[in-house]
Parts: C-alpha cells; sequence; structure tokens
C-alpha cells in the first residue's frame, strides 16, 4: 500500500526478470497502478491497455459485447483481457496465446489472470497457434511485441491469410503496430493493401505517439 502511495511520486519497481523473448520483465507501481514493462517499452496497463482500449471503442463496445469468441495474440499482464471482460462486460469464450511462459506466471502472480471464468490461456507462439486452430472467432486481437520490436510474420500473407480464414463473417481484427520511421510507414502501408473488398480496413496513426492501430472488418 505505501509502495503504490509512493508511486505518484515516482515509479517503484517490486519485481524484475530475465526473459528469453522480451530482455527484462519489470512490474511496477506506477501513478497508483501496477504496470508490467520490457526493457524498452510498456507491455501491459499503462499506455498498452489506453492504446487497445481505444480501438476497441472504434469497433464498439456494444458490438464487442455480442461477440461470442474472442482471440487475443500476446497475453503479457492481460491489459486487454480485462478491458474486455471488466469494462466492455464480454462474457463470451476469450482465448489468449502467449510465447512466454515467464510472462505468464507474472500475469497469474501479480495482475490475477486466472480469476477470470471465461479465459483460456495456451502458451504457444501465435504463427504455431494459428495453423493448428480448428475454431473461429469473431474478433482477433494482435499484439504481439519482442521487446519494441514487430516479428516479420505478422506482416506476411501466409499468416494473413491464415488469420482472415479464422475469422467470422462481419467479424473484427484489432491489430496493434509501433510505427517509428519511415520503413515502418511502408510497412503498414503495404499491409494494407493486402485487404481487398471482402473487408473494411481502418488505420488510426499516432495513438499515444508510436502506436498505430488497424480495425478490419471481414465483409458479409
Ligand atoms: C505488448 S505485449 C501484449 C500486451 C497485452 N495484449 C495486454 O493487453 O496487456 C506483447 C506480448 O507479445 C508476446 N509475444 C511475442 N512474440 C510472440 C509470439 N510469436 N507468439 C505469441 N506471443 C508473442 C510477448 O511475450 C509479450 O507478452
Amino acid at each position: 500500500m505505501i509502495r503504490k502511495l509512493f508511486s505518484y511520486f515516482t515509479p517503484v519497481n517490486i519485481y524484475k526478470k530475465n526473459s528469453s523473448v522480451s530482455k527484462t520483465l519489470e512490474v511496477t507501481w506506477n501513478n497508483g497502478q501496477l504496470v508490467l514493462d520490457s526493457e524498452n517499452t510498456n507491455y501491459s496497463y499503462g499506455s498498452l491497455q489506453r492504446i487497445l482500449r481505444k480501438g476497441l471503442k472504434y469497433i464498439g463496445f456494444e458490438r464487442i459485447r455480442n461477440f461470442e469468441s474472442i482471440l487475443v495474440l500476446g497475453v503479457a499482464g492481460g491489459s486487454v483481457i480485462k478491458t474486455l471482460v471488466d469494462e466492455i462486460k464480454f462474457s463470451g469464450k476469450i482465448t489468449g496465446v502467449e510465447i512466454d511462459p515467464t510472462i505468464i506466471s507474472i500475469a497469474k502472480d501479480y495482475f490475477q489472470l486466472e480469476a477470470i471464468p471465461n479465459l483460456e490461456l495456451v502458451i504457444d507462439d501465435a504463427f504455431e497457434y494459428v495453423l493448428k486452430t480448428k475454431l473461429t472467432y469473431d474478433l482477433i486481437i494482435i499484439d504481439i511485441f519482442q521487446d519494441t520490436k514487430m516479428p516479420n510474420f505478422l506482416f506476411e500473407d501466409f499468416f494473413i491469410n491464415r488469420i482472415n480464414s479464422l475469422l467470422n463473417l462481419n467479424g473484427f481484427i484489432l491489430f496493434n503496430t509501433m510505427v517509428i520511421n519511415q520503413q515502418q510507414v511502408e510497412r503498414n502501408l503495404n499491409y494494407k493493401s493486402k485487404f481487398n473488398a471482402n473487408y473494411s480496413l481502418r488505420m488510426y496513426p499516432k495513438v499515444e505517439r508510436h502506436n498505430e492501430l488497424f480495425t478490419i472488418k471481414k465483409l458479409a
């Protein structure tokens, strides 16, 4: 409690661990809120949670509440899952896929992810998972970073086509990207060009400065 109060003056780190995927993982009290950070960026419950909440707002809380199944690729501390359950009151099935077992144990110990009854956690590479799964989803949230780096597979046809085939008609993809240089601006424009008239795609640039969000609807 003292540490939480103190964190209004300066961030108070309470846990730190090395991770093969994200270099270091840190749990910190920041302005009275417990956040999860990698070496160079916020992973969960700070700006990241605000960014994805905006994306969900663009899709519409009401619409999301009526969905049946949601896939979250990249779980970390699970802040978007908390937004879905606590704020949107989504009660359908959530599947969360996360490659790093270290981060999942932090999510359970510090962010009570196990207390969410409609959440199934899968420790796997998102790329492998989407190849294997036979389920389809109304909303697919793609939020995959290795510290500040986004793996290339996210932007490749193979993964894009696979994600599209797992998406139900009238369903949405919410894709969070980071854009800090011209090459990444072009990477995102190229990504946009991969969706044909069967999809309605919107880009939201400069969400909290360096992030660009995509919402992509699969038209019926
Ligand atoms: C920004 S964090 C996710 C934050 C989370 N969506 C939230 O709402 O709090 C990015 C996560 O992607 C995970 N990740 C990186 N590469 C991955 C992969 N190939 N498959 C699944 N997860 C991956 C990282 O371990 C990290 O936990």
